[in-house]
């Protein structure tokens, strides 16, 4: 889930919360959603489910964003589970559990915060195991802290105990020593025939190994892991699922560029899916179940409750939300039995009702055109950003557009809108990213013209072949009438 690392931008570090803060055991909070985002209101943050139906309840394990409203670096420093027994993506009753586990009260060896993606699974004992990704406190000298716990509890709502006092059953040195990548997102299979998988990995990495169904910690094989490399754009958050004796797994996928299935930009995740007719593959990829969504990761679960199939991921759409800001959202999930193996259909997402019902009028029509950047947009930024109607404070490059390259930016870009039918214009501006000159983003107006297209030729500062990069925010095209 470190997206940000991968591509070289500094984080935030998550702020140890002093246990004089600590909120543990939290009473239950009842509420009812409207649509997705399920809990919206911005009051709890949800990231990562992942989840488990036991006696007709759905509980879906969450980590708790907490970052501030600008910070752009994870900050997550417990798990909560959101629980119903009537799950429907137009809304229903659901309570929140704040506050079910913290890494460093479940696992003596673990340090406080990254409550990373997690998983529970229930074992042949009829206990309830989370498969935690946390950060040691001593990593005796591995290049990464990351490493995966397991707690377990009698209730999938905790308390969680360490199953494996020892410390993490996967780490870059247990149960073998020389895994170079960073331990974490596992994901858990308990199979019909009683044998149990997981699955692990971040960064394009991909790792399984079968677990002891004794303990649900002990991994077998001597150490060795399969390693997957055969699943198109894999980049994280792996999800393994098996239906009608065909091993599903799904994930979030990153490979942008003109390959890519469903990324336009490196910062985006989809979920694609591939099959197996083994539990450790071969994997076979077999396309995309979720588009992009509203945040930068993306993060897939299934579940069946009531006859039906769910899928459930996050996006940045709650109240306040911001790409470390994430809320759980969840939405039908279609089989297609008609081929072999069946297949996942593309998942529909759903979003609650707008609640300004106001409907005000606006000027801006540049919602309505399609956007295009003459030069090349650097693989990071993204074009369509520039007339989505959102000026982000503190934006990451898929939040706007711009000319900067690392090699050479160009002296000249140029950025036009649009529509497919003719549109009265008299004004346009620009909200660049920064530097701009005072008062540069006040734009101008002009005589009303009837038009099909409007155009920014932009010039960057600089001289002998180094120029600055130009980022683009918003790019607003203005009708004298407001509709
Ligand atoms: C599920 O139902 C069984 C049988 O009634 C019961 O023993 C068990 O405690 C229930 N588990 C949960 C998590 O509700
Ligand atoms: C023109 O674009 C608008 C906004 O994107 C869309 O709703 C409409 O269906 C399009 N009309 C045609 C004729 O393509
Ligand atoms: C465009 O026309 C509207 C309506 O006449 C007017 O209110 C607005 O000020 C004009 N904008 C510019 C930039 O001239």
């Amino acid at each position: 889930m470190n997206i940000l690392n991968f591509l070289g931008i500094a984080c935030a570090a998550a702020s140890p919360s002093s246990p004089a803060i600590r909120h543990r055991q939290s009473s239950n909070l009842e509420f009812a959603s409207k649509g997705n985002p399920i809990l919206a209101d911005g009051s709890y943050y949800s990231a990562d489910p992942a989840p488990l139906v036991v006696n007709g309840t759905v509980y879906i394990v969450a980590g708790r964003d907490e970052a501030g409203p600008a910070e752009n670096g994870f900050v997550i420093n417990e798990w909560e589970i959101l629980s119903t027994t009537d799950p429907s993506p137009e809304g229903g009753e659901w309570t929140l559990h704040p506050a079910v586990a913290r890494p460093e009260d479940v696992f003596a060896w673990a340090s406080a915060g990254t409550a990373y993606a997690a998983q529970l699974v229930q074992g042949a004992d009829g206990r309830f195991y989370l498969y935690a990704p946390v950060t040691q406190r001593d990593a005796g000298g591995a290049t990464d802290a990351f490493a995966i716990g397991v707690g377990v509890a009698d209730s999938p709502l905790g308390p969680f105990e360490d199953a494996h006092p020892e410390g993490p059953i996967i780490s870059q040195t247990v149960p073998a020593p020389g895994n170079g990548i960073q331990n974490i997102d596992p994901t858990v299979l308990v199979d019909d025939d009683g044998r149990v998988y997981i699955y692990f990995g971040t960064f394009g990495q991909l790792l399984a190994y079968e677990l002891s169904a004794d303990d649900m910690t002990t991994i077998l094989g001597e150490g060795a892991a399969t390693r997957i490399g055969s699943l198109t754009g894999f980049f994280e958050a792996p999800w393994l699922m098996k239906r009608q004796g065909t091993y599903y797994l799904l994930y979030a996928a990153n490979n942008a560029g003109a390959d890519s299935p469903c990324t336009p930009t490196s910062y985006h995740a989809c979920i694609a899916y591939g099959t197996a007719s083994s539990p450790l593959g071969p994997w076979t990829y077999r396309g995309i179940v979720l588009d992009i969504v509203s945040s930068t990761t993306s993060h897939p679960g299934v579940f069946e409750l009531n006859g039906q199939s769910l899928l459930v991921y996050h996006t940045r759409d709650a109240e306040g939300g911001t790409h470390f800001r994430r809320s759980v959202a969840f939405d039908a999930l279609g089989w297609d039995d008609s081929t072999t193996p069946p297949s996942i259909q593309k998942v529909t997402q759903t979003h609650r009702p707008s609640e300004d019902d106001s409907n005000t009028p606006i000027r801006n029509i540049a919602l309505r055109a399609v956007a295009e950047s003459a030069n090349e947009t650097p693989i990071q930024y993204w074009i369509a950003a520039i007339n989505d109607g959102r000026i982000e404070t503190n934006p990451l490059p898929p939040d706007y557009w711009s000319s900067y390259a690392a090699e050479q930016s160009p002296e000249t870009s140029t950025l036009t809108l649009t529509w497919n039918e003719t549109v009265q214009l008299n004004g346009t501006s620009m909200a660049f990213f920064a530097d701009q000159r005072a008062g540069s983003n006040i734009g101008v107006g002009f005589e009303t013209i009837s038009t099909t297209a409007l155009r920014a030729v932009l010039t960057a500062s600089g001289q002998n072949g180094q120029f600055g990069g130009v980022g683009v925010k918003e790019f607003f095209a203005f009708s004298p009438t407001a509709s």
